[in-house]
């Protein structure tokens, strides 16, 4: 029988270079860099520049991703753009991207499922890519939450950075065996009785201007804990896998906490788990691939090794994807 895999062909991240530390928020909101490192990890983000939208951090990061592939605009017959932060309503952020990578043929589309939104894209490209209705594919995290942030709400504005992250993938054909690296397994859900709890508080179809960031913390932080551990635990169970099996886990970066918290729930070691919190803030969709990114790029994920890539956001939505690197 014929089977088709996705391969991680490259990944490229990139980062605005403006950065804003937890004392420059001091100055700004009612916080402390003590609270915030204490409650989160986050002792820094980046932060667009006013003239950088989304698309040009997608497109930047894109452009490592094919190079790291050996790979250019030509060569892709699909984006897939997971973002909740486009350029505007309506093109897609992914039509900009097409046309700035020279790419003139298949298809170009946005995702949304906030900072699930990498998982899922990931996902959706590589049933594309096992239908054979595409052969090679761009996923690409970005966002610029900066604009959406009520810089006024210390319990939000502290937590968020920008950033984008791309993978290219390649589809590898056999007969019987192909090769047992690429995208193994792919795992979303949602659950939308939760809603209110992580929203933008306007868009077009409400009437009101596009809005801000609002969160109830607490109860999103007890959902994802449990809603992660679970969502790892059937990427194992599918794959027939127990956590020692996994080389690395590559965790949305939302908040310290919450990572050893899943990790501790799984009897994962801390040492396999790649941490960006610190440095990038929680960067929505963007934060799988830029962790994702760091780790190939300084040679703690090798090829081979099998990491587990997972997220949890609004919606709610969650998901994890296993991968033979
Ligand atoms: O990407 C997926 C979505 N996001 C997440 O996964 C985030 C999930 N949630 C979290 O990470 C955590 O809940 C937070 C980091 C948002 C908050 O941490 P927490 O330990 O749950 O704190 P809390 O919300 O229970 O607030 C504790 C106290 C409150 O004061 P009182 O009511 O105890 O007097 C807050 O008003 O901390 C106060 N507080 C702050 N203090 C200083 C809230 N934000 C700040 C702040 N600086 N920035």
């Amino acid at each position: 029988m014929k089977m088709i895999r996705s391969l991680i062909a490259g990944v490229g991240a990139y980062l605005p270079e403006r950065v804003v530390t937890n004392h420059e928020l001091e100055q700004r909101v009612d916080t402390s860099d003590q609270w915030i490192i204490e409650r989160s990890g986050i002792r820094q983000r980046h932060i667009a520049d006013d003239r950088q939208l989304t698309s040009d951090l997608a497109i930047a990061a894109a452009r490592k991703a094919l190079a790291a592939a050996g790979l250019s605009g030509d060569d892709l017959d699909l984006i897939v753009l997971a973002t909740a932060t486009p350029d505007n309503t309506f093109p897609s952020t992914a039509t900009r991207v097409q046309a700035a990578l020279g790419m003139t043929r298949g298809a170009a589309f946005d995702l949304q499922a906030v900072c699930s939104g990498f998982i899922y894209a990931l996902s959706v490209a590589d049933n594309f890519i096992k239908t054979g209705q595409a052969r090679c594919a761009l996923v690409i995290g970005a966002e610029t939450f900066s604009r959406i942030l009520d810089w006024t709400d210390r319990t939000t504005c502290v937590l968020f950075g920008d950033g984008a992250g791309a993978v290219v993938l390649r589809a590898e054909e056999g007969r019987g065996e192909v090769s047992d690296r690429g995208i193994l397994s792919t795992h979303i859900h949602s659950d939308g009785r939760y809603y209110d709890l992580l929203k933008v508080d306007g868009g077009p179809s409400s009437g009101k201007q596009v809005g801000h960031l609002r969160m109830e913390g607490r109860e999103v932080f007890r959902h994802a804990v449990v809603n992660l551990a679970e969502v790892v635990g059937e990427v194992l169970s599918t794959n027939g896998l127990s956590a020692q099996d996994i080389d690395w886990v590559v965790p949305h970066q939302a908040n310290k906490r919450i990572i050893d918290g899943t990790a501790r729930k799984l009897r994962l070691s801390s040492e396999r788990v790649v941490v960006t919190v610190e440095r990038h803030a929680n960067t929505s969709a963007a934060s799988v691939p830029l962790a994702l990114a760091e780790a190939v790029g300084d040679g703690r994920i090798k090829p081979g090794q099998l990491v587990v890539l997972e997220a949890m956001g609004g919606g709610f939505t969650w998901g994890a994807a296993l991968v033979r690197m």
